[in-house]
């Protein structure tokens, strides 16, 4: 009998988690096992989905890490990918958002990551030695994670953070046949980033992409073995002008660059 697929997906009631689950679902012998809050969402995509399962928990709940090991542990005895994608992003500057904001971020976006990750990586490791499958973990961050703008510095400080260290657990898991890869998303259309100011003008509908898309990378990071994708791809040159040409970002990104209205969230 052929061995199932056991995807776990972070952030499955909407955007780009819904969109991964949707598009794992399509390998043969896949197993979703779908995670978010909202439980009639998750509930409903399951139903749909065929084979999958629901978990609703706040990732940054202390107890979280620990039942979703247990319930897919009971249920299925392996894992073969984990998405770490759940993510939000509240605007404000540091001056009147202060600690308080940064601590909400680095808690769901970076804080849930590593301790889910720490949950499921003995589980990662034994599936990796008992399967001829490449086993493995993707870590969605995003372009915000190396170009930082105004009132998001709490946001890319936690996607910077959730980047540095996916690298040094990419290295570190090698040995262990755990694959570990990194999708850096730009702009994406979703419920809780509509990217509604940039869709409404002709110059730049352009750059906002689809939710599909970031799907496929993921699969290309994790189950493809990439080590890393930009989604658009062309977005890692906004990573190398950072690098290479740090005066002239600094000024794009503080003056004439795209600055988001206060409804809209960062990429
Ligand atoms: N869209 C973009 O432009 C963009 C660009 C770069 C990176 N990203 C990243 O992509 C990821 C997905 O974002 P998205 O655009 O798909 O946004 P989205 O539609 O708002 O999805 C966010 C998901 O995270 C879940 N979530 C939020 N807080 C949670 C919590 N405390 N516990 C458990 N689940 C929680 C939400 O579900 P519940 O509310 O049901 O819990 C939802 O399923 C995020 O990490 C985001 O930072 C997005």
């Amino acid at each position: 009998m052929a061995e199932p697929f056991v995807a776990l997906v972070t952030g499955a009631s909407s955007g780009i988690g819904e969109a991964t689950a949707r598009r794992l679902a399509r390998e043969p012998d896949a197993r979703i096992v779908l995670v978010a809050r909202r439980e009639d969402r998750l509930r409903q995509l399951a139903d749909e989905l065929g084979s999958a399962s629901a978990i609703a928990v706040d990732l940054t709940d202390e107890n979280a890490p620990g039942q979703i090991r247990q319930a897919i542990e009971s249920e299925h005895e392996r894992l073969d990918l984990l998405v770490n994608n759940a993510g939000n992003s509240w605007h404000g500057s540091f001056g009147e958002a202060g600690w308080a904001n940064m601590d909400l971020h680095m808690k769901l976006n970076f804080e849930a990551q590593l301790r889910l990750t720490e949950a499921m990586l003995p589980l990662l490791r034994k599936t990796a030695q008992a399967s001829d499958r490449r086993v493995s973990i993707v870590n969605v961050a995003s372009t915000a994670a190396r170009v930082s703008r105004p009132k998001a510095g709490a946001y890319s400080a936690s996607k910077a953070a959730l980047a540095m260290w996916s690298d040094a657990l990419y290295a570190e898991e090698q040995p262990r046949r755990v694959h570990v890869g990194l999708v850096l998303p730009g702009f994406v259309a979703t419920e809780g980033f509509p990217q509604t100011e940039l869709r409404s003008r002709a110059l730049t509908r352009w750059i906002v992409s689809r939710p599909e898309r970031v799907a496929e990378a993921i699969v290309d990071a994790g189950p493809g073995g990439k080590a890393e994708r930009y989604v658009p791809r062309p977005y890692w040159l906004a990573a190398a002008a950072r690098i290479l040409a740090p005066a002239l970002v600094r000024r794009s990104t503080a003056g004439g660059g795209f600055r988001p209205s206060p409804a809209t969230k960062d990429e």
